[in-house]
């Protein structure tokens, strides 16, 4: 029989991760050694209390059922951390809306909002379900180009008409994967406007809320005057208590959006272990100690990282928040030559092209090791980029 995917799925390849990954396990196969620094999963543990209210949980043995949704009290968690964190009020009842992970709102919202010849405004580069969703929606996607010119924040202006005639929703992310910039409250007023006047639906992906460095302000998008108005924002306990795993996140803000999402979620999943629901429900509403300890842990590992690539005469930015460094690579190589040749010099870190067009000529790194395996890795990409390997690289483009 032949097995003929969807025309929407024919255009999804394997993805560079699995790539990464077979290219990693080869050349462990030859002995070497390989520090991972291209998946943005948290190495760190959660925090015991976490744990031990996820196994008090478990023993209940009546919990093990479908919980169709979230419950109340989780709600009312989110609602008490926006307020707590942000400066948000939210109403717990309609303003939020639980997820397994905000993964699985970002993949299915296009779903639920866009129809074919419907435009999305997405980031390039940016995460990667942004594009894939509205590509699985039928809709068309409108890449904004982030630059370091202007500080990763899209223009508005440069953005034609006759496309904003025809654009449904908008997605924007700070601090963002992989792009780590922040923006500020002026921007985010802009956006609200730029909403208003087009009748566009806002998207804040606020996943790397909680890793922001350097005392930096955590701005959320909901905290702008208008913002839930226009505007809906994903958050989730993924990165912010190491639980990436138990994947729990939340969408927060307007409720018109926000009960359309939950709608298409009632057909399709049956809610979320109850004992993750509880345990992230303590997570929220915990005294958030930890959250500041995780900052500090992010950042030493963030200043070895970028201190031992200078040394190596590679002058890549701070990040000012998440667990990634965006690095333009030196020398002209490609995104993929370099990642794929750093491999085999006991570096994995992720090809900048895997994020859109914008992203060739970069590499994204994952704060996910010790700070000393940090600056191992540095040494070795010193190494690599002094080797007789590297000239031959050099491309001209
Ligand atoms: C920017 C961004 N948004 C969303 C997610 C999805 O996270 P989760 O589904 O675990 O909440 C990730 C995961 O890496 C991410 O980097």
């Amino acid at each position: 029989m032949n097995i003929i995917p969807s025309e929407k799925m024919r255009n999804f390849t394997t993805g560079i991760f699995t790539e990464l990954a077979n290219r990693k396990q080869e050349a462990i196969k030859q002995g070497k050694d390989v520090i991972d620094l291209s998946v943005g999963s948290p190495d760190l543990p959660p925090p015991a209390f976490i744990v031990q209210a996820l196994v008090d949980h478990a023993r209940d043995t009546t919990k093990y059922g479908y919980t169709l949704k979230g419950t109340l009290e989780f709600n009312k968690a989110v609602s008490y951390f926006y307020r707590n964190r942000y400066g948000v009020q939210l109403d717990a009842d309609h303003e939020v809306l639980q997820l397994m992970g905000s993964q699985d709102g970002l993949a299915h919202l296009a779903m639920a909002m866009i129809d074919p010849g419907d435009y999305v405004l997405v980031p390039d580069p940016g995460y990667p379900i942004y594009e894939a969703s509205v590509a699985l929606a039928g809709g068309n996607i409108y890449p904004m180009p982030l630059t370091a010119e202007n500080s990763y924040l899209p223009r508005l202006q440069d953005i034609p008409q006759e496309i904003l005639k025809k654009t449904k929703m908008m997605i924007i992310s700070y601090p963002g994967n992989p792009v780590t910039a922040l923006a500020d409250q002026t921007f985010f007023e802009q956006v609200v406007e730029f909403a208003q006047l087009h009748n566009i639906l806002v998207v804040h992906d606020f996943a790397y809320s909680e890793l922001i460095f350097d005392g930096n302000p955590r701005i959320s998008f909901m905290s702008v005057p208008g913002a839930k108005e226009v505007g809906i924002e994903f958050n989730s306990l993924s990165k912010t208590f190491n639980i990436a795993g138990c994947r729990i996140g939340y969408v927060v803000g307007n409720p018109d959006a926000v009960n359309i999402l939950g709608t298409l979620k009632s057909h399709i999943d049956y809610g979320i272990f109850y004992p993750i629901q509880k345990a992230a429900e303590l997570a929220l509403t915990s005294d958030h100690s930890f959250l500041q300890e995780q900052v500090d842990v992010y950042q030493d590992r963030r200043d070895a990282l970028v201190s031992g690539l200078q040394r190596a005469g590679w002058d890549v930015p701070k990040s000012a928040a998440t667990m990634f460094l965006w690095a333009k690579i030196p020398g002209g190589w490609s995104s993929r030559e370099f990642a794929f040749q750093m491999i085999e010099h006991g570096v994995a870190v992720t090809p900048g092209d895997a994020f859109g067009k914008q992203g060739e000529g970069y590499v994204r790194m994952a704060l996910v090791q010790p700070a000393e395996r940090l600056a191992a890795a540095a040494e070795r990409i010193q190494a690599f980029l002094n080797s007789k390997a590297a000239p031959s690289l050099i491309q001209e483009r």
